[in-house]
């Protein structure tokens, strides 16, 4: 019999508890095996829980207990989850994890101690909750060289963005339903500035190119300086503005950005709403392919989860297949080396704005005051369009990105 333990019993470790229950008996004819959740770690107490036998405290329980052999990691965060789960690999346990974090911070060296153990390492859950993206990514896509990666990974901004979209609602307002829904991080600086869709494109980028890209070497930018203003001279142009992540192969390289973005309103990431993700795949092979599907709340993370447990209860080390190597920055694509078109709301008149930008598209908005104008540029390095900007008067700008 497998024994199996869940550590966090937060909205995804309740959720994969749940699941685990629910689905036993088909589940068990799966793995060809018994199983049993022989702990939950968790420093709350939860008496009226039916598994209230379950329960401990002591994550020692959990790392000496030779019986354990996969061990569930739904914490969150980096500072308890990192020793654990390296001390769950370490003494030979297989570990699964929901924890983007985690996984962007430290997954080669994961990875690595996984493979010397011989014990699996796998995080489905960890991009796009229940979109099953990493182990297609990996494995089914396997024969393609990947051209690019553009996603759309945050189900809380996704879903405030729609809000101010569709109903012309203020960011405060579609937060705090975000929150209530329980799709936000505890803090929601992580969704909000995109730091969680920042963690989700390095761990797709990580995979697809097979070194570590790691967050602090990548440019982020979240959405809280997207206005409904902005939102309008979008809609005059048949465009929406979405949080995007994107990973894309420059010869040998890898350009990864967070940003707001865009997009025309007729490609597939635009009609992607409320708390969906999708994940747009190039590949030299496939040409484009999109996942779509909730990428946040209880069943559709804690369904990645227990997926993984099932497979990593089934075929021992298969980390080998899944896995990367660790990097340099010099992988990375220097931002102001990348070129983009960019949407700029500024206080300027046409002939300055002309004679820094060459030729512009305008666009345009209803009760718009005087003085404001809106443009899209041409294709335009980086730096050089920070220069021209701060030669006039910018409200915001977004990069106009071809998904
Ligand atoms: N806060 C995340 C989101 C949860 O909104 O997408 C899933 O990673």
């Amino acid at each position: 019999m497998k024994k199996i333990a869940v550590l966090g019993y937060g909205v995804v470790g309740s959720g994969t508890v749940e699941v685990l229950y629910k689905n036993k008996e088909a589940l068990e004819k799966k793995i060809g095996e018994e199983y049993d959740v022989k702990y939950i770690l968790d420093l709350r107490d939860f008496p009226d829980s039916p598994y209230a036998d379950k329960f401990t405290k002591n994550f020692d329980d959990i790392v000496n207990d030779p019986e354990v052999d996969i061990v569930a990691e739904v914490l969150g965060g980096v500072q308890f989850a990192y020793p654990y789960v390296k001390a769950c690999l370490e003494a030979g346990k297989s570990v699964v994890t929901s924890n983007k974090e985690l996984v962007a911070a430290k997954g080669a060296e994961l990875l690595r101690i996984a493979r010397e153990k011989d014990v699996n390492f796998f995080f489905e859950a960890s991009v796009g909750g229940g979109i099953p993206i990493i182990r297609p990514l990996n494995q089914c896509l396997s024969a393609n060289e990947i051209d690019e990666i553009a996603g759309i990974l945050n189900g809380t901004t996704n879903f405030i963005l729609t809000k101010m979209i569709k109903e012309g609602m203020g960011f405060d307002e579609a937060l705090k339903i975000a929150q209530d829904l329980g799709y936000a991080e505890r803090n929601p600086a992580a969704d909000v500035e995109g730091h969680d869709t920042c963690r989700k494109i390095c761990i797709l980028a990580s995979l697809a190119f097979g070194k570590h890209v790691y967050p602090d070497n990548i440019h982020t930018e979240g959405i809280t300086k997207i206005t409904l203003e902005d939102v309008k001279y979008c809609e005059s142009m048949g465009a929406v503005i979405k949080l995007i992540g994107y990973a894309s192969n420059k010869d040998g390289k890898v350009a990864v950005m967070t940003c707001p973005a865009v997009i025309d309103g007729e490609s597939q990431l635009a009609g992607v709403n409320d708390v969906f993700n999708a994940i747009l795949v190039k590949g030299d092979a496939t040409g484009d392919v999109v996942f779509y599907g909730k990428g946040a709340g209880k069943l559709p993370t804690a369904s990645a989860v227990v997926s993984d447990i099932v497979i990593a209860a089934k075929e021992k080390s298969t980390t080998r297949m899944m896995s990367w190597e660790d990097s340099e920055q010099d992988f990375i694509v220097p931002t102001d080396d990348v070129s983009n078109r960019f949407y700029v709301r500024a206080n300027a008149a046409k002939a300055d704005v002309e004679a820094l930008f060459g030729e512009v598209r305008y666009l345009s908005r209803d009760n718009a005051p005087a003085g404001e104008i809106a443009f899209v540029t041409a294709c335009i390095n980086e730096k050089e369009f920070a220069d021209k900007c701060s030669k006039i008067d910018v409200i915001g700008s977004i990069r106009v990105l071809p998904y």
